[in-house]
């Protein structure tokens, strides 16, 4: 038997403490040895949950034991999830976490910590909630090169877009309903601001390229300034709007952005709806591969956990090292350099337009998508004078 340690237990530490009691015959078949949660570490009690007696509140208590090998972080928040992580590995103990937050901030230092402790951090549940994406992303691709990854990555603003679009609900409403699910954050400005699936995008980033961008130089846009007009315009069209993490190498170099991305009725990200995320490879020579499933919520994210924790033990606790370091100044490209077509809506005449920007497809009155590509520094230098204009980029 092996005995483990949860540090949280919110929504996805109790999916967790939930999935490992449920499947508890088929691991100990599977592993040849049973798998037992010890303590559970959480500021609060929980009398009426069967896993009341392996509540602690002193992590101490955790990092002291040396039964414990293996914890499951699942706290959210940089602190004290990355103290308490640090330390763990410190003492040679593996720690498996849903937390992008410390992933994104201090991923480059705890997976070298980790290493030199001959254990994992591992962090399958930090992107995607269920679908598995980090493990193919160190072993599949090994071969290739990933020059683009565009991904709906938080489950919580895309519940929103596709309940707004299809349902005709409110935002406010449409936010309260992923809340009650438990897709969203405890702060939900990480996710509807789109800083949650900025992190995602690093962390998916620094795999791809070895290079992890700082999450505060990358160009964040949320949901909110989205305009219900440009929807149905679009969705007339056939297109969707979708909160998109998105890198694309140009020029040689990664360049990375968060923002609400126009996607063609042909495109596959477009029909990716509701709580589902998808996530779009293109690597040299493969071409496109695409993940797709649940992105949030607590049984997709605790099956990710206990993935890792099941991995760890069945292929041993220094079986996951990927490595990658952090973004120094020139390694990538800033995100003013993005380059995509653009949709655009504005009350200037089209010839006007056209002179500017180039060949136009209509898609709407006075909404147009453009056949060339901009930069964002480009485009945002040609519609300074145009007067109210609404515009998306196009993926
Ligand atoms: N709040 C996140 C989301 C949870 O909605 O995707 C999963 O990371």
């Amino acid at each position: 038997m092996i005995q483990i340690a949860l540090l949280g237990f919110g929504v996805v530490g109790a999916g967790t403490a939930a999935l490992l009691r449920k499947h508890e015959a088929l691991i100990a078949a599977r592993l040849g040895q049973s798998v037992r949660i010890k303590y559970i570490l959480d500021l609060r009690d929980f009398p009426n949950s069967p896993f009341a007696d392996r509540i602690v509140h002193d992590f101490n208590v955790i990092q002291n034991d040396p039964e414990i090998a293996l914890i499951a972080e699942m706290m959210g928040g940089e602190h004290p999830a990355y103290d308490y992580t640090k330390a763990l590995l410190l003492r040679g103990k593996s720690v498996v976490t849903s937390n992008k937050a410390v992933v994104a901030a201090f991923g480059v230092e705890l997976l070298e910590i980790a290493r030199q402790n001959h254990v994992s951090y591992a962090f399958e549940a930090s992107v995607g909630g269920g679908i598995p994406i980090i493990r193919p992303m160190t072993t599949d691709f090994l071969s290739g090169q990933i020059q683009t990854i565009a991904g709906i990555l938080n489950g919580t603003t895309n519940y929103i877009l596709t309940q707004m679009k299809d349902c005709g609900k409110t935002y406010a409403d449409a936010l309260a309903e992923a809340q009650s699910k438990g897709y969203a954050e405890k702060d939900p400005t990480a996710d509807v601001g789109g800083f949650d699936t900025c992190r995602k995008l690093c962390i998916l980033t620094a795999l791809a390229t070895g290079i992890l961008p700082q999450y505060t130089e990358v160009h964040t846009e949320g949901i909110a300034a989205i305009s219900a007009e440009d929807v149905r315009i679009l969705a007339h069209a056939g297109c969707a709007v979708k909160l998109l993490g998105v890198m694309q190498t140009q020029n040689g170099k990664p360049c990375c952005i968060t923002a609400p991305f126009v996607c063609s009725e042909k495109h596959p990200l477009n029909n990716v709806n509701d709580v589902f995320n998808g996530i779009l490879i293109h690597a040299d020579p493969l071409g496109d591969t695409m993940f797709y499933g649940r992105g949030a919520g607590a049984d997709p994210t605790a099956s990710a956990v206990a993935n890792d924790i099941l991995s760890l033990i069945r292929d041993g606790m220094d079986s996951f090292a990927p490595t990658f370091v952090s973004a120094r100044p020139g390694d990538l490209l800033p995100s003013q350099d993005f380059t995509a077509r653009r949709y655009i809506r504005t009350a200037m005449p089209k010839e006007a337009l056209t002179a500017r920007f180039g060949d136009l497809h209509a898609v709407g009155d006075d909404a147009y998508c453009t056949a060339a590509a901009f930069s964002d520094s480009a485009f945002a230098a040609l519609i300074k004078d145009v007067g109210q204009i609404s515009t998306l980029r196009i993926l």
